[in-house]
This record gives C-alpha cells, sequence and structure tokens, in this order.
C-alpha cells in the first residue's frame, strides 16, 4: 500500500480510479487521501467481489463502486471527468494493450501497475511508455514466499523527468 500511495501521491479533491478493484483495498485508501472532495472510481467484475468491496466502503460516499469489466469501453465512459491518478491490479494476464491505452488516454499523472505477473507487467509497460509515460520505480516484493511468484508494483508518471508528488509514507 505505501508503494502505490507513495507513487500515486494522490491529493485532496482529485480523482483516483482502483481497476480490477476486488475487495476494495486501494480505493479505500485512495478514498481517504482525496478527501470527502475527492472522488474515487472503483471497478471489478465479480459479483461476490463487488459485494465485498460494498460492505469495505460503504462508509466512504466518495467512492463510485462500479460492478463493470474494465474494458476500453467502460473507461471511455469516464472521459468527462478524466482521472489524475490510477492503481490496476490485474489477474495474470494482465490489462492489455487496449484497456493501457484506453487508460492513459483519460491523461492521468500518475499509475501504479500492482502485478503478479512479471511477463504481462512488462508487455503492458511497453504499451505506456510507447504512449509517453515514464517508469518512475518498479518494486518487487516476496509477497508469496517459497514460490516462484512475485508481487511488483510499478509507478509511471506523465511528467516530464518523472517528477512525483510529496506523499510520505507513514
Ligand atoms: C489481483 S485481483 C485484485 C485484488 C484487489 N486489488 C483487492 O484489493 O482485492 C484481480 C481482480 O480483477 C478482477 N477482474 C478480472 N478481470 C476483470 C475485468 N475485466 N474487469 C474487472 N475486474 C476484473 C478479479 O475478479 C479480481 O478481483
Amino acid at each position: 500500500m505505501d508503494a502505490v500511495l507513495v507513487g500515486l501521491a494522490p491529493r485532496a479533491g482529485e480523482t483516483a480510479l482502483d481497476l480490477y478493484a476486488g475487495a476494495g483495498l486501494f480505493a479505500a485508501a485512495l478514498a481517504e487521501a482525496v478527501g470527502p472532495s475527492g472522488t474515487v472510481v472503483a471497478m471489478e467484475s465479480d459479483p461476490p467481489a463487488v459485494a465485498s468491496a460494498a460492505r469495505s466502503l460503504a462508509d466512504l460516499p466518495q467512492v463510485s463502486l462500479r460492478g463493470v469489466r474494465v474494458s476500453p469501453g467502460s473507461l471511455r465512459g469516464l472521459a468527462a471527468t478524466g482521472a489524475d491518478v490510477a492503481v490496476l491490479d490485474p489477474p495474470r494476464a494482465g490489462a492489455g494493450r487496449a484497456v493501457m491505452q484506453a487508460l492513459l488516454a483519460l491523461g492521468p499523472r500518475a499509475v501504479a501497475y500492482v502485478s503478479c505477473d512479471p511477463a504481462s507487467l512488462a508487455r503492458d509497460l511497453a504499451v505506456a511508455v510507447a504512449q509517453g509515460y515514464s517508469l518512475v520505480t518498479l518494486r518487487a516484493f516476496d509477497l508469496f514466499p517459497m514460490t516462484a511468484h512475485v508481487e511488483c508494483v510499478a509507478i509511471l508518471t506523465n511528467t516530464p523527468g518523472g517528477e512525483r508528488g510529496t506523499h510520505a509514507p507513514a
């Protein structure tokens, strides 16, 4: 969570996205960071996960929880509001080119890509770099000890030089 929040540096009043939101872990933290004047759009397609997220996020009215698939179409639906920052935590297959392009077309200044598959992460990061985003940090976490699996957090920005905000870890 610190790797995501430090990388995104969300500010009060901003619009944040939590894509592939699961039970809403990142949406809850983003909601606290953007505060009551901000907005968090959380998208998750699995009905039981959406139900869990609805329970976890019930006391955070700034969160708009959507039980939809993350797709180019659902992301285009956010064009009117855009996005200041975004976190995506897709399954192993990753987001894919079309979703990455639709997400970045919303113009987020920072994106945190949480991945449990380095190969799909690398493929999707290449799409972001081709769209003018910079890979600022890439951290790996041994969340699955005694296995070959590793969890990664990549931070992308569209700021020249990869400048980031000032959010400091707790
Ligand atoms: C790695 S988990 C994310 C967990 C989440 N960050 C949390 O805190 O619970 C990936 C999630 O993506 C969801 N998912 C898979 N494909 C999706 C899609 N096309 N659109 C939306 N959600 C999807 C799965 O149901 C799963 O909850």
